[in-house]
């Protein structure tokens, strides 16, 4: 069996581990409750770099209140288990007060405009906790190489915002979105689904599949099609479809062409689920 990861939990010990590491180093940060996408992307980190060094954080601060912070799925020891399997060398997961040891931080990350729009319009203050996190977590580790998912679509173009318009010294790299083998994106969250949800659930990745399926006619073409799948299971609230730009999340304008993203959120149950594709409008 695999070495298990070595399991930090506070800045001290992080600094210690990494001070002995040579060679070069990835970053793969998650909020536990681990599956295949975030293997995937510490698999993709091994290719990459040296050392992996993956960190895992239920952050407060991206929540908002009434969200699920305290149901988020907690199991370390599955996680550790899932991480020794994929050759992670360094787990770093500190506890809220390592993070923030003073509360709240009073300086956060501003991530601007793409902040508003699609997640933010719904969660206006997740992706001012996102970066700052992220950006806490980078200092941290002190990466070469740092792996998001594609699944967060809207994430990762902050991310890359942010590295770029912050100067910060990292190569940030994109990993394709996982799914189940009947088509559903996989997320920590899916772990609220019963079994009507789960079905129900299906409608996203089935709507995203005939959106890409329309490409050849057209931006319309597309939003019409996925809207009718959507519109055709009652087990699913539609919180936004749109296509957009990758880099900006701006919507495309009619007879646009080139790739563009079909981005999807919707409620399931109590459950809100995102869902993304990358699809080449002609
Ligand atoms: P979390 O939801 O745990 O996701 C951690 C990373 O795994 C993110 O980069 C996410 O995009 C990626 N990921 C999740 N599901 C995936 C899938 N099905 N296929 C591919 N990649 C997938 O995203 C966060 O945590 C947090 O916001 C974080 C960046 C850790 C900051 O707190």
């Amino acid at each position: 069996p695999a070495p298990s990861p070595v399991l930090v939990r506070t800045r001290a010990d992080l600094r210690e581990v990494l001070d002995q590491q040579r060679g070069t180093r990835a970053v793969v940060m998650t909020m536990g409750a681990l599956h295949e996408g975030h293997l995937d992307l510490v698999r993709e980190a091994r290719r990459r770099a040296d050392h992996v060094v993956v960190t895992i954080f239920v952050n407060p601060l991206q929540f908002a209140p009434g969200e699920d912070l305290d149901a988020y799925p907690r199991d370390l020891e599955a996680d550790l288990a899932m991480l020794a399997s994929v050759g992670a060398d360094v787990v770093f997961a500190p506890g809220p007060d390592m993070m923030y040891p003073d509360g709240d931080p009073r300086v956060r990350v501003d991530p601007g405009p793409l902040a508003s729009v699609l997640e933010g319009a719904t969660r206006p203050t997740h992706f001012g906790g996102v970066l700052t996190v992220v950006l806490k977590l980078l200092h941290l580790t002190r990466p070469h190489v740092a792996l998001f998912g594609q699944k967060d679509a809207q994430q990762l173009a902050l991310v890359r915002a942010m590295v770029r318009d912050l100067d910060v010294d990292v190569e940030v790299v994109g990993v394709p979105i996982r799914r189940e083998p009947d088509g559903l994106a996989m997320s920590s969250r899916n772990a609220y689904l019963g079994d009507a949800d789960r079905s129900a659930a299906l409608a996203l990745s089935a709507a995203l599949e005939a959106g890409r399926a329309a490409a050849g006619a057209g931006a319309e073409q597309v939003l019409a099609a996925a809207r009718e799948h959507l519109a055709a299971e009652p087990g699913v609230r539609l919180d936004y479809l749109e296509l957009v730009d990758p880099e900006t999340m701006e919507p495309v304008s009619a007879g646009a062409s080139g790739p563009c993203l079909l981005v999807v959120a919707a409620w399931v149950g109590s459950t809100r689920l995102i869902d993304n594709t990358i699809l080449d409008l002609w």
